[in-house]
């Protein structure tokens, strides 16, 4: 296939991870955050547990109503679902676009904690192998903490470098890579630090995908929201939040991004949709605002379910309500009331 038509092969995939009222899935839990997550339910990961939590997900009913896409870690996009039916081939008789998390986690950068991602050497033939088992897109995540003068340029520098190769050896492939630079909320720094920072990471990122030619109209950017940091004592409210971020995108983002799909990087589910909310209430924006939350989508669902297959009913309601939830958010008409009500107000359909 020539260099063209995969252009416009991902301009397609882009749009329809946009799709409107849909967002992604983030469910490429490496090993290690998996298990951290099933610790606080007191369950061990192996591969039979982390099959079944995936199935959950991955099968809940209607869930293509409000989710475009889902990312998988390497191991999730080998696996099959209890039916024998690979999780790949799951996702796509529902409509829901495969993706994969490429990065290879981080390296440490200098003598102040911070981090580099890895994840290039190789990254050709691994995406090549990716594309045959199925997989549409992919995802690189970066991360910057906040705090005694970092991030430093270098480690900025060296992350959106990296960053732009990922997303160019991707769309060789035919992939639309998902550049993923997140500002981390842990810390006692105020919103405006945040902000510094934020639009300090997306110049260079965007500096770097211009300078390595990357084509803007087949990427999705996953950026953080504007927030203050978690231990900082007064916290910004919605308004704000949205406010601020957008304040940084107009100033960064290339109106030809096909979109934004936001992280939720340890805000509460609720706050998650709110502020994607409030976003999507200030009109008429260049680019779509959706979610690609990790966190604020699984947290009840992981919750509900506890590794007990007498939960998966449950647990899918739950996961299912705030995929409700946040298709709302992408319209601005979600309302903080409705955290409030049973999911009966909503008519979630349950499985029996
Ligand atoms: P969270 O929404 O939990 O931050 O996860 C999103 C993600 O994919 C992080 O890389």
């Amino acid at each position: 296939m020539n260099t063209n038509s995969h252009i416009s092969e991902l301009s397609i995939v882009a749009k329809a991870l946009m799709a409107p009222g849909k967002g992604i899935l983030a469910a490429d839990e490496s090993d290690a955050t998996i298990q951290k997550r099933f610790e606080s339910v007191n369950l061990e990961s192996n591969p039979a547990s982390r099959i079944a939590y995936r199935e959950m997900l991955f099968t809940a009913p209607g869930a293509e109503n409000y989710i475009s896409g889902a990312i998988l870690f390497d191991e999730t996009i080998r696996q099959s679902a209890s039916s024998g039916e690979s999780f790949v081939k799951i996702l796509e008789q529902k409509g829901i676009l495969p993706g994969i998390k490429v990065d290879m986690g981080t390296e440490p950068f200098g003598a102040s904690g911070e981090k580099l991602t890895r994840g290039l050497d190789g990254l050709e033939e691994r995406v090549k192998g990716y594309v045959a088992l199925g997989a549409k897109f992919a995802k690189w995540r970066a991360v910057f903490g906040i705090g005694g003068g970092l991030p430093t340029d270098e480690c900025v520098k060296g992350n959106a470098s990296r960053l732009a190769r990922y997303a160019k050896i991707c769309q060789m492939a035919g992939l639309v890579p998902i550049v993923e630079p997140e500002v981390l909320m842990d810390g006692s720094h105020t919103q405006q630090n945040c902000e510094a920072v934020t639009e300090r990471v997306l110049t260079e990122v965007f500096a770097q995908l211009k300078q390595q030619e990357v084509d803007l109209t087949g990427i999705l950017l996953k950026p953080n929201m504007v927030v203050s940091g978690s231990e900082c004592p007064e916290q910004a409210n919605s308004g704000e939040v949205a406010e601020a971020t957008l304040r940084v995108f107009l100033k960064t983002v290339p109106p030809e991004v096909p979109g934004i799909v936001f992280l939720s990087g340890g805000q509460s589910p609720a706050e998650a949709t709110a502020n994607l909310n409030e976003m999507n209430k200030n009109g008429h924006l260049p680019w779509p605002l959706s979610f690609s939350y990790g966190r604020a989508l699984q947290a009840p669902a992981l919750q509900a379910w506890a590794g007990k297959p007498e939960n998966v009913t449950s647990a899918q309601a739950a996961f299912l309500r705030r995929a409700e939830l946040n298709s709302l958010a992408r319209a601005g008409t979600y309302l903080p009331e409705m955290e409030n009500s049973e999911s009966g107000a909503l008519n979630l359909t349950s499985q029996d």
